[in-house]
């Protein structure tokens, strides 16, 4: 009965994922991208496929937050400082350091929305925000929604005290993947190293947890989110020792699942870091299952984009090259687009001049390099921006890190 009921699940969730239109579009929008780029005007000099950024480190900044140390947090700052900030959402609020940032930088901020679909991020970024409004003189009443940030529209729609609906809103951010405070409590699965529960669950109200898919959902989609999702090549010898485990009455713990990694890593000889790359791409994988990220993150930066005035930026920090890709190609497909508000300029100039690369110095915002335009809007990160070394160094969590900002047409 059980069984049945996660099937049931499974299935749902699926017909929304890989259906052949799905397959089909993604073919098709790969072959977009790959002539759009044909377009780019390639420098002579071999061009970096990203910008380490060479902003100077705040080091006070990094020691003051115990709980969670937000990443690239100058270089978010700078992307919204020549903006006059009007409206701005957050939609991975998790312990509002970005946000604190943003909102101490912009006293013209009138509305301010906060989103995060863990209630622990919620407690946390409330007293964060509540005590930086205590501490500075303002009148602005945050908006903090326990809502996932697929629903950002509905959200505009319910908080239409500033009209954002008509006019906009002036920046948006999304910094994924987890926070320290997720990662670091053994009780809500997400880690390698400590035992505790496979539930990996970024949402308390969501019904699939890891070990749902673990022990009940088919071979083949374990088999499925092992490659696809965690680029697991070893992934065929996991999907069968999973499924024998059912077995023994299936798999309940992290720990458990760390052993049988360990115990089936071919890599074995290589010894602790063999087991744990393989077991950090089992778990990658299964968080991205768990939680949609994908699917989720995909529809969201076109739901953002939309949702941005005239002149707004939309900023993006993502942890694996899964993502980073999504978000690439999101962004030239959007910029793109012929939907919006990019008509008369494709007429002027024809398609093939719109996407121009711009080696920029423009002094006012140094941290752009080279820019993409598009009828819709620019990407102002053509490579994405990478932490320092300094914070490399002094933050592990920030060392995959890649910045991507898009610009709305003004
Ligand atoms: C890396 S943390 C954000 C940290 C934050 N920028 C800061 O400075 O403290 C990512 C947060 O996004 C949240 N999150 C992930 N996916 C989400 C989604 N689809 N909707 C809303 N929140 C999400 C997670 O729960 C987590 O708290």
């Amino acid at each position: 009965m059980l069984h049945l009921e996660y099937l049931n699940i499974f299935y749902a969730l699926k017909t929304t994922k890989d259906s052949p239109q799905d397959v089909g579009r993604e073919k098709e929008e790969k072959e977009k991208n790959k002539s759009a780029e044909e377009f780019v005007v390639v420098r002579k000099d071999k061009e970096k496929r990203r910008t380490r950024s060479e902003k100077e480190f705040e080091e006070l900044d990094f020691h003051k937050t115990e709980s969670h140390v937000p990443v690239m947090l100058g270089e978010v700052v700078d992307v919204f400082s020549s903006l006059h900030l009007r409206s701005f959402i957050d939609c991975t609020l998790g312990a509002a350091g970005h946000s604190s940032a943003i909102i101490k930088g912009h006293p013209e901020l009138e509305c301010y929305i906060g989103m995060d679909v863990d209630p622990v991020a919620h407690a946390k970024s409330r007293a964060n925000i509540d005590a930086l409004l205590h501490s500075t003189p303002s009148n602005l009443k945050p908006h903090l929604l326990f809502k996932n940030f697929k629903y950002i529209k509905s959200v505009i729609g319910e908080i239409d005290d500033y009209n954002l609906l008509s006019c906009g809103v002036d920046g948006i951010l999304m910094d994924l993947g987890m926070s320290s405070m997720q990662v670091n409590n053994p009780h809500r699965g997400f880690g390698v190293l400590a035992n505790g529960p496979l539930d990996m669950r970024m949402d308390p109200r969501a019904s699939v947890k890891a070990k749902d898919i673990l022990n009940y959902w088919p071979e083949d989609e374990v088999g499925r989110i092992l490659r696809e999702y965690g680029e697991e090549s070893n992934w065929r010898w996991l999907q069968k020792k999973v499924v024998q485990a059912r077995q023994q009455g299936g798999l309940h713990s992290t720990g458990e699942l760390r052993d049988l990694i360990q115990g089936t890593t071919r890599g074995a000889r290589e010894g602790r870091q063999g087991w744990i790359k393989t077991a950090t791409r089992v778990f990658q994988a299964l968080r991205i299952a768990v939680n949609d990220e994908l699917n989720t993150l995909e529809k969201s930066l076109h739901a953002c984009f939309e949702s941005l005035a005239p002149g707004g930026r939309l900023a993006v920090i993502s942890f694996h090259s899964l993502e980073d890709r999504i978000v690439k190609q999101a962004f030239l497909k959007i910029i793109e687009s012929n939907e919006g508000n990019g008509d008369g300029v494709e007429e002027e100039t024809g398609k093939r001049d719109l996407r121009k690369v711009r080696n920029e110095s423009d002094a006012k915002e140094a941290w752009i390099r080279q820019m993409v335009r598009g009828q819709n809007g620019t990407i102002l990160t053509k490579r994405p921006i990478t932490p320092s070394e300094e914070e490399e160094g002094l933050n592990r969590r920030s060392r995959s890190a890649k910045l991507r900002v898009i610009e709305k047409v003004r």
